[in-house]
């Protein structure tokens, strides 16, 4: 029997990246201490009402099939959620509702490119890129960023990775892994090479509402570029509701029933009481996300100030979301390799940076998702071992 090239395009993309995480995993199931910081799960309660709406509406037979394009009172809800953001309107005919940001990813990119086609992604990436775009059939082109300049990337090196056959540019702001947050400034600079080489802009815009100091700025929000940019995010951080799977694509009203025909081909509608619940999620003010907010920017600076001193290990506060990257070059390891060492002599669990591309080579990313004590004993145990390998070395 033949199979489609999908899967073999897909297969091996995987595994090795999450090869640390699985083996925390492990040693968690066999009993042993081991502290995990590989995973990117919002660790406190989502919004009690938020809840209740799931559970009422479910009661109330909102369980039967719903609308591809979204639930009329969900599409109003994320269109309003929006032009609150910007002050820019958005209708409810430029918005899909999705099963959450990565199904609207895979929509976008199915809608948009096919094999043949390149799509520039700035690296480091999330993890889950270079499936999706291997998925859409297409060719996934990284763009260079440095450490040294927060992991921004730059309109400059955009413009030199693009070919003839480039046809979208990923953006992740603000980033997983880096934390860096574009300004509006970059924003327009990167925009104004999208509008010279016609490129469409995809927008991963999950931590939209995590953001510390840095301003968040979406392409989507402003005026000259919305035409070419689809915005992709959902409640799994902001409203610490992951396993909903609740999230949206805006676009171009042109775009929208595009999209829809690539959704109903894959899901043909959501649960309508998931989405009842986001009709709450982002039409009341919660304070549990405000809280989620603040206890990320707390332990993120409790993190920077646990390796203050340090030069084996390093680190910048993120400007957003919930990792830091934390540079451990000093030490002559991969972040493979440190990561490796890190569960073995000290039973934290980190992601190997190289697992989100080679611009993370020389890192590993700590998620801030356990309360700030334990994320200062886990910076300990990460210090000791930076310096133990830093001082083994001379
Ligand atoms: C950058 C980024 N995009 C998308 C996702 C997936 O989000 P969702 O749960 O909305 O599918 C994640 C989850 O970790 C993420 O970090």
């Amino acid at each position: 029997m033949k199979f489609a090239p999908i899967s073999d395009r897909l297969s091996g993309l995987g595994a090795a990246k999450w090869a640390v995480h699985v083996e925390g995993l492990r040693r968690g199931a066999l009993g042993k201490s081991v502290i995990m910081l590989s995973i990117g799960e919002p660790d406190l309660p989502p919004p009690a009402n938020v809840i209740e709406r799931a559970a009422k509406s479910m009661r109330s037979g909102r369980t039967r099939y719903s609308a591809g394009q979204g639930e009329p009172a969900a599409l109003r809800a994320i269109a309003a959620h929006l032009t609150r953001r910007s002050g820019l309107e958005v209708t409810p005919d430029q918005v899909l509702y999705t099963a959450g940001t990565q199904n609207g990813l895979c929509t976008a990119l199915f809608t948009l490119v096919q094999s043949g086609d390149e799509v520039l992604v700035p690296d480091p990436y999330y993890a889950t890129y270079e499936g999706l775009v291997a998925a859409s059939g297409a060719t996934f082109v990284p763009v260079p960023t440095s450490p040294e300049h927060a992991f921004h990337v730059t309109a400059e090196a955009i413009e030199r990775a693009i070919t003839p056959r480039t046809r979208v540019l990923l953006l992740n702001t603000p980033s997983n892994p880096t934390g860096a947050v574009l300004s509006q400034s970059e924003v327009d600079a990167i925009g104004e090479v999208c509008e010279r080489h016609d490129l469409w802009i995809i927008c991963d815009e999950v931590y939209a509402d995590i953001t510390f100091d840095a301003p968040f700025c979406s392409p989507f929000d402003r005026p000259q570029l919305r035409h070419r940019t689809l915005a992709v995010s959902s409640i799994s951080k902001s409203h610490g509701l992951p396993g909903f799977r609740a999230g949206w694509v805006a676009s171009p009203a042109e775009v929208t029933p595009r999209l829809t025909l690539v959704a109903e081909a894959m899901l043909f509608g959501s649960q309508p009481f998931i989405q009842d619940a986001l009709v709450v999620a982002l039409s009341e003010t919660h304070p549990e996300v405000t809280r989620l907010r603040d206890a990320f920017r707390e332990r993120a600076h409790a993190l920077v100030n646990a390796f203050e001193g340090s030069t084996a290990v390093t680190a910048r506060m993120p400007e957003g979301g919930m990792f830091i990257m934390c540079d451990i070059r000093a030490t002559g390891l991969t972040g493979e390799q440190f990561a490796w060492r890190l569960i073995e002599d000290e039973g934290v669990v980190v992601m190997p940076g190289e697992s989100f591309g080679i611009g993370g080579a020389g890192h590993i990313r700590v998620a801030l998702t356990v309360d700030s004590s334990i994320l200062v004993e886990a910076c300990t145990r990460i210090r000791r071992l930076a310096a133990k390998i830093v001082e083994e070395k001379s």
